[in-house]
């Protein structure tokens, strides 16, 4: 079997509370932003960007986190708002992909988001390679303007995810997969 390939058809998300340290160190973290940023890119916009949070960012936005979720839940039990401020700190690396996508004259922006999403995609696959856990979630916290102004994001920019990045604490279980006859249409 091709090793590579077989890589690919092993890979599994894994639940933030399951990726442990250790995360990727610095240099390591370098060489996956670098292959999560060779992607597809109509017109080279490079529409997306990313954003690191890790050490005790992962607390100061989470206290934003959990500062907005009381804010919307007052009088929510204080376990439910711990939970809250703990969202980034799960995994020991998260990292935002965010999506830079604006109206073009040339390029659709749908494009741009798309393409956004592959790097999202290839960070997993980076991670998955180099024997790290990674998961792509985004949340409620991914569309609150609250939290989007403490990761100093633009009116305009989005996030595609928050891709969490950690060592495996358990082997994952695979899922079921589509049904291929369902969905392949051979012309
Ligand atoms: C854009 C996007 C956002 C997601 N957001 C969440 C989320 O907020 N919470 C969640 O539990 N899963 C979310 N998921 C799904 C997780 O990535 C999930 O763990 C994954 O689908 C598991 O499949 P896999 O093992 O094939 O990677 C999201 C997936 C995508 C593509």
């Amino acid at each position: 079997m091709n090793e590579p390939l077989s890589r690919l058809q092993r890979r599994r998300s894994l639940a933030p509370h399951r990726l442990g340290e250790p995360g990727p160190g610095a240099e390591t973290l370098q060489t996956l932003l670098g292959v999560a940023a060779r992607v597809p890119d109509h017109g080279r916009l490079v529409p997306w960007r990313f954003i690191v949070i890790e050490g005790g960012a992962r607390q100061r936005i989470g206290a934003v986190i959990a500062a907005a979720f009381q804010a919307d839940n007052p009088g929510a039990d204080p376990e439910k708002v711990a939970f809250e401020r703990d969202r980034l700190a799960r995994a020991p690396v998260v990292v935002a992909v965010v999506s830079r996508a604006a109206p073009h004259v040339k390029i659709p922006e749908w494009e741009q988001i798309l393409s956004a999403g592959a790097v999202c995609m290839n960070l997993l696959h980076a991670a998955h390679a180099l024997g790290f856990g990674a998961t792509w979630i985004t949340e409620w916290y991914a569309f609150d303007r609250r939290v989007l102004d403490a990761l100093g994001l633009e009116p305009r920019e989005r996030i595609a995810g928050f891709v969490h990045i950690g060592t495996p604490l358990e082997e994952p279980v695979d899922r079921v997969r589509p049904d291929l006859a369902t969905i392949v249409t051979r012309l």
